[in-house]
């Protein structure tokens, strides 16, 4: 088997194709009732990278083609991992070949530490714990199918806010007057950070978030915004991101959701959350389903999902290693 580092944005199309059918066959064995992915900005999904971040990759191919991916997104103080290998070639140490190549480029560059999100109930979880990862937080999946949805019941939730807030809609991201007080909502609101390893970090400055919003963009993922502003002092209350990928243009993503703590308790995060999906119904019709994350033990959000019709589905489990001690049993 053959292992070469691989740049995404050069690669002739075959390649990128054959990462795609690969992952479509990780999807098929590992997460069955996930969509598989359409080729759509697949290309641009794995090359583009926020400014100042920078993605490496790596592919191991035999004589039967393409065998295993694997990435390191180097992103401030953590190189964040990804790693697949196709079902039928599992067990032959791929994987193990790929995560040594990632982990000593990672001890090169001096990083200190490797993070890697492990979708629960995969065999992933035993090949990182068999490499000595340790799971350092848990979150819970869960999924809202739109078939199942009461709209004139959401339209209540969705009208349910207290005076004096404004609940806006914004398609393709927060608008620049609102950028500031946009980041100031996400700075006030950070879960567990005490645990969360930030493998998908928020924005906190106005710079970054505009950065953020266009990488968005350029990776073929589609964000919508809706806010609530609190009309005495213009302040962002509370908000709800959404991104839609081209690669799988039938299951949203619903990332933060946020009500800035003095806002609590009028009724905003479930308000924020059904306006959202109304919109979403009327601008991205092929959608079936929305996946959203919460920490476990986040008791409030837990309620919000539940009221709207979320089902938990899977454990999301961050786990972390030392790069040192990966290389002390790996190579
Ligand atoms: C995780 C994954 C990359 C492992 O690839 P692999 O080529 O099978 O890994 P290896 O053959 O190098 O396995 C090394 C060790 O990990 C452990 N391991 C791997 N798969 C295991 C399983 N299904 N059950 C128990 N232990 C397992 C074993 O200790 C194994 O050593 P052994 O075969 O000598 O017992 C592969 O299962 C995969 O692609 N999973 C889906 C993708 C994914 O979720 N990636 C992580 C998030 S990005």
């Amino acid at each position: 088997m053959q292992v070469r580092e691989w740049d995404p944005a050069a690669a002739p199309a075959e390649e990128i194709t054959a990462a795609l059918r690969t992952l479509n066959l990780v999807l098929a064995a590992d997460v069955p009732e996930d969509p598989p992915w359409r080729i759509d900005s697949f290309r641009e999904y794995l090359a583009v990278t926020m400014p100042g971040e920078r993605r490496v990759c790596w592919l191991a191919s035999d004589a039967s083609g393409l065998v295993g991916y694997t990435s390191v997104l180097f992103v401030g103080d953590i190189a964040v991992l990804e790693l697949f290998v196709r079902p039928d070639a599992r067990r032959g140490g791929a994987g193990s070949t790929l995560l040594a190549a990632a982990a000593k480029r990672v001890a090169a560059e001096g990083f200190d530490s490797i993070g890697v999100e492990v979708i629960g109930g995969t065999p992933a979880a035993d090949f990182f714990e068999a490499h000595g990862f340790r799971c350092a937080f848990i979150e819970m999946r869960n999924i809202l199918d739109l078939s199942t949805v009461d709209w004139f019941r959401l339209g209540e939730l969705a009208q349910g806010v207290g005076s004096g807030y404004r609940i806006e809609y914004h398609p393709g991201g927060p608008p620049e007057t609102l950028l500031e007080e946009y980041a100031k909502a996400k700075a006030s609101v950070r879960i567990n950070p005490a645990y969360d390893l930030e493998l998908r970090p928020s924005s906190y400055d106005s710079d970054r978030l505009r950065a953020s919003v266009a990488t968005l963009h350029a990776r073929g993922l589609k964000p919508y915004i809706v806010l609530a502003v609190h009309e005495q002092s213009g302040n962002v209350a509370g908000l709800t991101e959404v991104v839609v990928p081209a690669q799988r243009p039938t299951r949203a993503d619903q990332y933060d959701t946020i009500v800035v703590q003095t806002h609590r308790g009028y009724g905003l995060g479930r308000a924020l959350k059904a306006r959202m999906l109304f919109e979403l119904r009327a601008a991205e019709p092929q959608l079936l389903d929305v996946q959203t994350w919460n920490a476990v033990g986040f008791e409030s959000m837990r309620r919000v999902n539940a009221e709207l019709g979320f089902q938990p589905d899977r454990q999301w489990r961050e786990y972390e290693v030392d790069v040192e001690d990966l290389l002390r049993t790996i190579s």
